[in-house]
């Protein structure tokens, strides 16, 4: 093609009759119509632009071009021929480039609602469904034995004092279990008095408060709260310095059970504790009591139940003596009556803790502690 002839004057061109012009005028026009053909089908924002910019443009736009080189020096007598032809094609170019922008937008819309159309058919996203984790089973199995003969459940602070964790449970000051080894004892919150400071705040907090590091301290604010009878069981978390192995760790579960009244015998205390062995280790499992001591019971004894691998005869899991350590228990010691104002001539009852993670590792046969805190899947789907 030759140079464009919108640069150039009419004069130039040799377009001197309102025929010729005329001509000029159909020939830019239908350059015109050829390319808008084009673009309507290419759809690419940045090549519209600047095919609406060439005939368009302020600065050197074909229409532009024509008004300033066509109609600006053209020879009287041709000008109204020029202004009409240019004021036609303007209106030509403009109307032509409205509705090819229509277009070019509904088209996008529409690929954009294609983009986002949901097909239905399609299989949905399949999400694994979690289970209960196995603590929570073991939790939920024994709360339900205990609900089942008239216990009720109360849970309590893992925070506590060494009031309720010790000395209302008649563990006096110098007993191996307030040992720090075993404590874990922990800053309190600041007191609010004026002018105190963080390293005050320290001081005034030092050993008065401390993660519990048994349920037994819920026996104390229970019975403290409430008049006899009782009976309750405490699910909840303890904490103890131990070194961490393969059965030990610096947290686990323990499930407190008390039960007080005018008239519980130590056969009520041994027919319950059987009750449970039954429901919870099967039909076969028997029971046996072993002297034992806690300073908040009196008697105190070791549950324990024929092995559920070899039913007694003897092996590998109960180490050859039949029998598996379940957990602690007793009657309550009256002395405990004394700090919650029950009277001991009137009242007696029994108490065991029994720690959850323990009960779990032997009824599934799981030989290390960390693998019920891992969270590793692989683990935790073999208890669905
Ligand atoms: N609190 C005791 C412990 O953690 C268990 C226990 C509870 C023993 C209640 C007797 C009665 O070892």
């Amino acid at each position: 093609m030759t140079a464009d002839p919108t640069t150039q004057t009419l004069a130039q061109l040799g377009d001197a009759t309102p025929e010729k012009v005329a001509a000029r005028f159909a020939e830019v026009r239908a350059r015109f119509d050829e390319q808008a053909a084009e673009h309507s089908a290419k759809k690419d924002a940045e090549e519209w632009k600047s095919f609406v910019v060439a005939w368009t443009g302020r600065k050197s736009g074909a229409l532009t071009n024509i008004g300033d080189n066509w109609l600006k020096p053209a020879p009287k007598e041709l000008k109204p021929t020029v202004g009409q032809e240019l004021n036609k094609l303007k209106a030509h170019v403009e109307a032509t480039l409205e509705e090819k922008r229509k277009e070019i937008e509904a088209a996008s819309e529409e690929a954009a609602a294609a983009r986002d159309q949901v097909d239905l058919s399609l299989p949905g996203v399949e999400r694994a469904i979690g289970t209960r984790h196995i603590i929570r089973q073991t939790f939920d199995e024994l709360l339900r034995i205990f609900l089942s003969i008239g216990f009720s459940v109360v849970e309590g602070p893992e925070i506590e004092t060494p009031y309720y964790n010790f000395e209302a449970l008649n563990i006096p000051e110098h007993h191996p279990a307030r040992d720090n080894m075993d404590t874990f004892y922990i800053e309190g919150p600041p007191d609010g008095r004026a002018g105190s400071s963080a390293a005050a705040d320290k001081r005034a907090t030092a050993g008065k408060y401390l993660l519990r590091t048994h349920t037994s301290p819920m026996q104390i604010r229970t019975m403290e709260k409430q008049a006899p009878p009782v009976r309750i069981v405490v699910p909840g978390k303890v904490y103890r310095r131990d070194n961490p192995d393969s059965t030990h760790g610096y947290m686990f579960h323990q499930i407190e059970g008390l039960a007080v009244d005018t008239d519980i015998t130590f056969c009520d205390f041994k027919g319950t504790v059987e009750y449970f062995v039954r429901e919870f280790l099967g039909p076969k499992a028997k029971t046996r009591l072993r002297p034992s001591y806690f300073p908040f019971t009196e008697p105190s004894a070791e549950v324990d139940a024929t092995c559920h691998v070899c039913g007694g005869t003897g092996c590998r899991v109960c180490k050859f003596s039949g029998w598996i350590e379940l957990f602690g228990a007793g009657m309550v010691n009256p002395a405990v009556y004394g700090f919650v104002k029950y009277d001991p001539e009137k009242l007696s009852g029994f108490a065991f803790g029994m720690g959850v993670d323990r009960l779990a590792m032997m009824k599934y046969g799981i030989t290390e502690l960390p693998l019920l805190f891992q969270n590793d899947v692989r683990f935790l789907r073999q208890f669905p």
